[in-house]
Formats: structure tokens, sequence, C-alpha cells
């Protein structure tokens, strides 16, 4: 009995510093992002940093959340997305920075190999098929790849927060 209560006043603990750590993490990011904010955005890469094929993750404060995203640079394009499967709410890149496929014609999902377009989101094949990644706008700034939050009602961020 008694070892149950000291566990469980331990697992409290523990999860009760869990979340302040979060909020400390989400307010200096938050702070960070607005100190460095351009364009409506956050630079993410210089273009230089960003050739053709190439992938880079970054983290985005949207409102009241932080969300993990990704950009690419696809046939000299740049699209980014937030990095969450329409599928389920899981990263594209389950295995670490892995999103084209192998000859680089699309992206996929590792979880349950959901195929989507480049350069609209688009799921064109697997469990998700006619849902699309959400995009995030994207400008190129005195050689630097700005990414912005998605436009309009953002409550749709709650569920893929970290
Ligand atoms: S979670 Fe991405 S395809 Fe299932």
């Amino acid at each position: 009995m008694e070892l149950t209560l000291y566990a469980s006043a331990l697992f409290g603990s523990v999860y009760l510093v869990a979340l302040a750590v979060r909020r400390l993490r989400f307010r200096r990011d938050r702070a960070r992002m607005t100190r460095e904010a351009r364009s409506g955005g956050k630079v993410v890469a210089g273009v230089g940093q960003m050739p053709a094929g190439a992938v880079r993750k970054f983290w985005l404060i949207c409102g009241k959340h932080r969300i993990d995203c990704f950009v690419i640079n696809y046939r000299g394009q740049f699209r980014a997305y937030i990095n969450s499967c329409r599928h389920m709410v899981t990263p594209l890149d389950f295995v670490r920075y892995q999103f084209f496929t192998e000859d680089g014609s699309h992206l996929m999902c590792a979880t349950h190999g959901a195929v989507y377009e480049p350069d609209t989101g688009l799921c064109v094949e697997g469990p998700c098929k006619g849902l699309a990644l959400h995009a995030l706008p994207v400008v190129v700034d005195h050689g630097e790849i700005v990414v912005g939050c998605p436009a309009g009602d953002l409550s749709f961020l709650r569920e893929m927060a970290d």
C-alpha cells in the first residue's frame, strides 16, 4: 500500500515537471520566433542550403501550438508542409529524414506507405487517398526561405501540436 502511494506521488511529480518543461519550452520558442520573424514567417534555410531534392525539418509556433514541419526543394520549387500524415497523426519520417520515395518522385509516409505529390501535398496512393498534407505559405526573401503559419482557423493544429 505504501509503495503504491510513493509510486503514485513519483509519477505525479514527473508528470508535473514534464508539463512545466513543455510550457517553458513553448514560451522560449514563441519568444524566439517573434524575435526572428520576417515576412510574416520564420527563416528556415538559405536557398543555397536547399538543392533539388533537399528536405529540412523545422518547427513553427502558430497561435497556441508548436508544430513540426518540413520544407522541400522539389524540382526547384520550395514547398512546406506540416509534418503530419493525413492517415494518422504521425510524422511522415518515422524513419528519420526519409520523406521522399526512392526515386525522389513523391513524398511518402514511412508508417503505412501513403504517397503524396510533392508539389501539392495531395495523397495519391494509400489509406488517405484524396486528402492532402497541410501546406504552409513559403516565400523567398533575400536568399532565405521563409515559412509562415497556415491562414484561418488554426483549431485543427490542436491534434498535431507537440
Ligand atoms: S500514418 Fe501515414 S500512412 Fe498511415
